[in-house]
């Protein structure tokens, strides 16, 4: 099926195979279209249909009650039954991305671990390689479970590869991710075989923008961030400076512990990372196993806000990420307490 798609200034057209996603179809030809979540939940791939019809991957998506006739659609949800022309809001453009567009590949699951209560990371071997930028996700699908899910590559390889890892925390009443935590079924999880879809996501690092960096991410919000920090690291810039604020609820429910030590003491404290409880303060002999790592006590945006003058200088960019009250009351405290401009926040909401 042929989709064209009209928005300011350029339009784009793009073939799309049966049953495949119209989001996934155009990003596959490297067609910047809009999109966030890539999975259903936010609307920013919301489109007007002007001809031609569809049909729903999945009706009940959450961001179809934003929608506000029958014409339009997600493209994130939408298979095109027909071809179509369709319209978006925002600008298209042909990406210039030097590396292979996201496709849909296989992959096998090579390590399965828990990090802490309702927390693993999860190791796939890919059947391809491919190349991610840090701060990129893949939705994964599951044999026998509905939908894909997105996650975020917490590894940073610089070129290609075929291993992509992720941290995934348990949702309660969440479809995937209760039947992971399953006692057999994660017992058993290492050989499983998955698909994926990737690599996406425009809340990236850009290794040749040297910027200092603020970092803020509440529960799994920090797995793209690990990719980040150990991009930044890897570039070494003489004067730059990037802070870590990480919340979790209470020291038992905190991970990637040594990994962030390592990070602070190699980088020799261009890094900082300083840790938010929000609901008990840390131990004291927590906080002496952990020299190279600072902790607060309270909201992981509330922390990063009250300490504005240790990570602050006029080329601040800012990385979000988790769930939306938290991206919501950082994105408000940056823009209106730091004055950070729009275009230096990047984040992903998810909860
Ligand atoms: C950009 C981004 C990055 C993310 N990174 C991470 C991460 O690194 N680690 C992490 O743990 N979580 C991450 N998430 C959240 C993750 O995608 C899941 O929402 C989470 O794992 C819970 O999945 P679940 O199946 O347990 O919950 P559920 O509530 O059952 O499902 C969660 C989501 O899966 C999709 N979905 C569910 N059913 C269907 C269906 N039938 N058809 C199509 N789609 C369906 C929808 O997007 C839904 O909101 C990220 C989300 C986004 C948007
Ligand atoms: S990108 Fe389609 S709903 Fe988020």
């Amino acid at each position: 099926m042929k989709i064209e798609l009209s928005g300011t200034g350029v339009s784009l057209d793009f073939e799309c195979p049966t049953n495949e996603r119209i989001l996934y179809a155009g990003l596959s030809t490297n067609s910047e279209l809009p999109y966030e979540c890539a999975t259903g939940t936010c609307g920013s791939c919301k489109a007007k249909c002007l001809s031609g019809s569809y049909d729903w991957a999945w009706p009940e998506a959450p961001a179809r009650k934003d929608l506000k006739s029958d014409d339009e659609l997600l493209l994130c949800q939408c298979i095109a039954k027909t071809n179509l022309k369709l319209e978006v809001r925002s600008k298209l453009i042909k990406s210039h991305l030097p590396f292979s567009p996201a496709h849909w590949e296989s992959g096998q699951i090579i390590s399965a671990e828990n990090l802490a209560p309702g927390v693993m990371s999860l190791r796939l071997r890919l059947s391809e390689r491919i190349h991610f930028l840090p701060g990129q996700f893949m939705v994964v699908e599951f044999p026998q479970i509905s939908g894909g899910r997105a996650w975020s590559m917490t590894n940073f390889i610089d070129g290609d590869t075929d291993e992509v890892d992720f941290v995934i925390k348990m949702k309660p009443g969440g479809t995937l991710s209760q039947h992971l935590f399953d006692a057999n079924v994660f017992a058993s999880l290492c050989g499983k075989s998955v698909r994926a879809f990737g690599p996406i996501g425009k809340a990236v690092f850009d290794q040749g923008n040297e910027r200092d960096l603020v970092c803020i991410g509440g529960g799994t919000g920090v797995a793209g961030m690990m990719s980040i920090l150990k991009a930044f690291h890897k570039k070494q810039f003489p004067r730059r400076k990037a802070s870590l604020f990480f919340g979790v609820r209470t020291q038992e429910d905190a991970f990637f512990m040594d990994e962030l030590t390592q990070l602070v003491r190699d980088s020799s404290h261009a890094i900082r990372v300083v840790i938010a409880f929000s609901d008990k303060p840390a131990t004291q002999d927590y906080i002496a196993q952990y020299e190279y790592i600072d902790f607060e006590h309270g909201f992981v945006h509330e922390v990063a806000m009250r300490q504005m003058d240790t990570w602050k200088t006029p080329q601040t960019r800012a990385y979000l990420a988790g769930p939306p009250p938290l991206v919501d009351g950082a994105l408000r405290a940056l823009l209106l307490q730091a004055k950070l401009p729009a275009g230096e926040i990047l984040y992903d909401k998810f909860g």
